[in-house]
């Protein structure tokens, strides 16, 4: 995926600066090549030997290197790359590039870039949380530099919350994503998704509904928009926002969703990850259902049409690829095996979504990808994949880049 990209590395003061060398072998499996740029901090952490053994390269360190800026100089440096990767960003190098501060090499070359820059945040929560960072973030934002994380979670100060640096894969799918808008690989390609919940009413006033927040499938809608796909997206009631460049068509319950599928169809890949409600109340009340001394109401529930598995198995007009998404609370990849094999699909996407895992209405997920072997039906499975825990947008990137890698490897883009 990264044949022929050149990535500058600026490695930042932090103890996730570890984390570089492991980003670097992932860069270089991928086929790109990296060059790195270590502060003077960042080499408290990590060593250039190391960095220069994994990178096959020379690490610079110094502006004022006579001998580096006479092989390569900082300006050079800075045009030489494809894309510039900042990580971890620290507060001081985030606070530096928003400022156009350049006053060491890694700075220098911030300011002297013409090339996309992707910073991986990674600080204290306080640190992180301050305006002046915030302040930072943004006017950074404004200039049109991307960002991957900073992740939730416990950091090295023995403190909790936003400020610990992306996973290395995650950092990968947010460069290797990087690279698919500059062709705009699913240009012409018509991308059908579904997200959120549905809500099944019991009265006019209540309904049976779920705890899916919408955030992974609006996150699928708008990186397959960044790849240029046309997406159609169907939204059960969400409060997240409408994804920018998307077609979004808001339905409450199951049959709504199922009817406005098929509106939305031909499509060329079909992408499932609302949460459905499996039933509906057959005898919904017309009024608020009022109560009565003669007890609970007796509420009969009846099946809903499984809009993956009727898209999934029809003979005329069946997306190329069909993903459906599996949400488990146990035993994951079995459950995500059977239902591949039941409903017809091509890919499960599995999550464990028992509530200590925080990913229903979280930010994170942590999933499996299990294809059936050949694109149609097969009930066999040929491969199961599971990734690191990303961010939402994270696992969205990754999810289209490897849509783009199975489409185009099968000559459909
Ligand atoms: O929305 P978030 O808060 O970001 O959370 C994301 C998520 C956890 C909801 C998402 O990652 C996820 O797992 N989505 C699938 C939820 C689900 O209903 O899974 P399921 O195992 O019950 O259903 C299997 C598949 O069949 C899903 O693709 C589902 O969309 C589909 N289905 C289910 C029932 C039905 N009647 N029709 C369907 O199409």
């Amino acid at each position: 995926m990264l044949e022929g990209k050149r990535v500058l590395l600026v490695i930042g003061g932090g103890i996730a600066a570890y984390k570089c060398l492991e980003l670097i072998r992932l860069i270089k499996k991928q086929g790109g090549a990296v060059r790195v740029i270590l502060t003077k901090a960042g080499s408290e952490f990590v060593t250039p030997l190391s960095l220069a053994s994994l990178s096959g390269d020379k690490v610079y360190e110094d502006l004022f290197s006579l001998t580096d800026e006479t092989a390569m100089g900082h300006i050079e440096l800075s045009r030489s790359a494809d894309l510039v990767v900042v990580a971890p960003a620290t507060a001081d190098l985030m606070a530096k590039a928003a400022n156009g501060l350049a006053n060491d090499l890694a700075s220098t070359t911030l300011l002297a870039t013409d090339k996309a820059v992707l910073m991986v945040p990674a600080m204290n929560v306080r640190m992180w949380q301050h305006p002046a960072t915030q302040r930072n973030h943004r006017r950074l934002l404004e200039d049109g530099v991307c960002f991957v994380g900073p992740d939730d979670g416990a950091m090295a100060c023995g403190e909790f919350g936003p400020g610990r640096m992306a996973e290395p894969a995650a950092v990968l799918a947010a460069i290797v994503h990087h690279f698919l808008p500059a062709d705009r690989p699913l240009a012409g390609q018509h991308v059908l998704i579904t997200s959120g919940p549905t809500h099944e009413p019991l009265d006019p006033v209540r309904y049976i509904a779920n705890r899916s927040s919408g955030k992974q499938g609006h996150a699928i809608a708008r990186a397959a928009a960044v790849a240029g796909a046309r997406v159609t997206l169907i939204s059960g009631p969400v409060t997240v926002p409408d994804p920018q460049g998307v077609e979004v068509v808001h339905v409450e319950t199951a049959r709504q969703m199922l009817d406005a599928v098929e509106q939305a169809l031909p499509a060329d890949v079909a992408i499932f990850c609302a949460a459905v409600a499996d039933w509906r109340v057959v005898n919904a009340g017309q009024e608020k259902i009022k109560k009565t001394v003669d007890g609970v109401p007796p509420l009969a529930l009846v099946e809903n049409p499984d809009i993956l598995a009727t898209v999934s198995q029809k003979k005329n007009g069946r997306p190329g690829l069909v993903i459906g998404f599996a949400a488990e609370t146990e035993t994951v990849i079995e459950h995500a095996k059977a239902k591949l094999a039941r409903k017809g699909c091509d890919w499960i996407i599995a999550n464990d979504v028992s509530p200590a895992t925080g990913i229903m209405g979280g930010d994170f997920n942590s999933v499996h990808l299990v294809r059936a072997s050949g694109t149609g039906s097969s009930p066999g499975v040929s491969e199961i994949e599971s990734w690191p825990r990303m961010d939402k947008d994270a696992v969205a990137r990754a999810l289209v880049a490897e849509i783009v890698k199975t489409l185009d490897r099968e000559g459909w883009v």
